[in-house]
C-alpha cells in the first residue's frame, strides 16, 4: 500500500524511517516544499534499506502530489515546529494555511485517502482538515494522544523503577501543555492500578512532567522531538495498513461523545482499515470529566481563530 508523508523535516523523515523499518508495507512517498529535500531524504533512508533489512521502497518529491495518487494513508507533518517557550497554539498562522493546502492537494490526488493530522496546534489542524477536506470523520486521525500516551508511560516506568512493558497508561483530552488529560486512575503496573504502588503527590508529579513532556524536549533540542512523535505515527499507519484495531487514543471530531461536539478531542479510538472503527466509551472520575470539558474549552478557543 502507498502511504505518503507530507513534510521531510525531523517528524516525517523519522515517521518514513520508522515505517520502513517495520517492514509491514510497500511503499512510503516523502513530499516536501524545500527543493529536492524529500528526494535526499528517501535516498538516504533507502541507502539504509539493506543495512536494516527492509524492502519498503522509499521515494521523495518536491511537490508533485501525482505521485501520492492513491495513497491509502497520508501524514501530514508539514509546518513550522515551535522553538523553546514557545506553545503549540502559537504556530496557527503560519501552519492553518501551509494544512488547508496539502490537505487540498493530497485529496484531489487520493479520494480515499486516510489523513493523520501531526502539524501543530494538532486538535486545531485536524478540526482545519475536517472543515476543508470533505472527507468522512472516520478518515480524519489527529496524532497526539499516541505520543503523550507514550511520554506517559516513560514517566510511570521511571517512577516505579520498572521496564516500560510492565506499565500501561492513556492520555487523553487536547495535545497542549495545560489541556492534555494523563489518566492516573486507569494507569496500571502488570494490571494492578498504580496507586497500590505511588503516593498521591508522586502521581500528580509524573502526571504533570507527562503535560509538559514536549516543552521539556524543546527547551533541551531547541526544536521539538522526533523520535517518538515519528514512531507514535508508525503504530498509526501500521494499525490502519494492517487493519489491527488497536485501540489508541486519537483527536477525532466529537458528535456528542465525552459530552462534547464540533469539535477534536483526544479519545480512545480502535483504529483499524477504515481509519478510525470506533470512539471507545471509557469512565471518567468527575475530576477527569471536569479537565476533559476545560481542556475543550481552551481547544474551541483556539478553533476560533480559524474563522469558522
Ligand atoms: P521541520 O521544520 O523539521 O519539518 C517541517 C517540514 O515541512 C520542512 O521540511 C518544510 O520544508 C516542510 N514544509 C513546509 N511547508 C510545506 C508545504 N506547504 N508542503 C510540503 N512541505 C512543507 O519540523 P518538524 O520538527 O518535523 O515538525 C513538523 C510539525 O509537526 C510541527 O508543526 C510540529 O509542531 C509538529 N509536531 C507535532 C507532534 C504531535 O504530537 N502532533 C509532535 C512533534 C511535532
Amino acid at each position: 500500500m502507498k502511504v505518503t508523508v507530507v513534510g521531510a523535516g525531523a517528524v516525517g523523515a523519522s515517521c518514513a524511517e520508522y515505517i520502513a523499518m517495520k517492514n509491514f508495507n510497500s511503499e512510503v512517498v516523502l513530499v516536501d516544499i524545500k527543493e529536492g529535500f524529500a528526494e535526499g531524504k528517501a535516498m538516504d533512508l533507502m541507502q539504509t534499506a539493506s543495512l536494516n533489512g527492509f524492502d519498503t521502497k522509499i521515494t521523495g518529491t518536491t511537490g508533485d502530489y501525482s505521485k501520492t495518487a492513491g495513497s491509502k494513508v497520508a501524514v501530514i507533518t508539514s509546518g513550522i515546529p515551535r522553538k523553546p517557550g514557545m506553545t503549540r497554539e502559537e504556530l496557527i498562522g503560519i501552519n492553518a494555511g501551509i494544512v488547508k493546502e496539502v490537505t487540498q492537494n493530497l485529496v484531489k490526488h487520493s479520494p480515499d485517502v486516510i489523513i493523520i493530522v501531526v502539524s501543530n496546534p494538532m486538535d486545531t489542524m485536524a478540526y482545519l482538515v475536517h472543515k476543508t477536506s470533505g472527507l468522512p470523520k472516520e478518515r480524519i486521525i489527529g496524532m497526539g494522544g499516541a505520543l503523550d500516551s507514550a511520554r506517559f508511560k516513560y514517566r510511570l516506568a521511571e517512577a516505579l523503577d520498572c521496564p516500560i512493558s510492565d506499565v500501561d497508561g492513556m492520555v487523553i483530552a487536547a495535545h497542549s501543555d495545560t489541556g492534555m488529560l494523563p489518566l492516573l486512575s486507569k494507569a496500571t503496573r502488570n494490571g494492578v492500578s498504580i496507586s497500590e504502588f505511588l503516593d498521591e503527590s508522586t502521581q500528580n508529579n509524573l502526571a504533570e512532567a507527562t503535560k509538559v513532556g514536549g516543552a521539556t524536549l524543546t527547551k533541551l533540542l531547541g526544536t521539538s522531538a522526533w523520535y517518538a512523535p515519528g514512531a507514535a505515527v508508525s503504530v498509526l499507519v501500521q494499525s490502519i495498513v494492517c487493519d489491527q484495531k488497536k485501540m489508541i487514543p486519537c483527536s477525532v471530531m466529537l458528535d456528542g461523545e465525552y459530552g462534547e461536539s464540533d469539535i477534536c478531542m483526544g479519545v480512545p479510538c480502535i483504529i483499524g482499515k477504515n481509519g478510525i472503527e470506533k470512539i471507545v466509551d471509557i469512565s471518567l472520575t468527575d475530576s477527569e470529566k471536569e479537565s476533559f470539558a476545560t481542556a475543550a474549552k481552551a481547544v474551541r478557543e483556539v478553533n476560533g481563530d480559524l474563522g469558522f
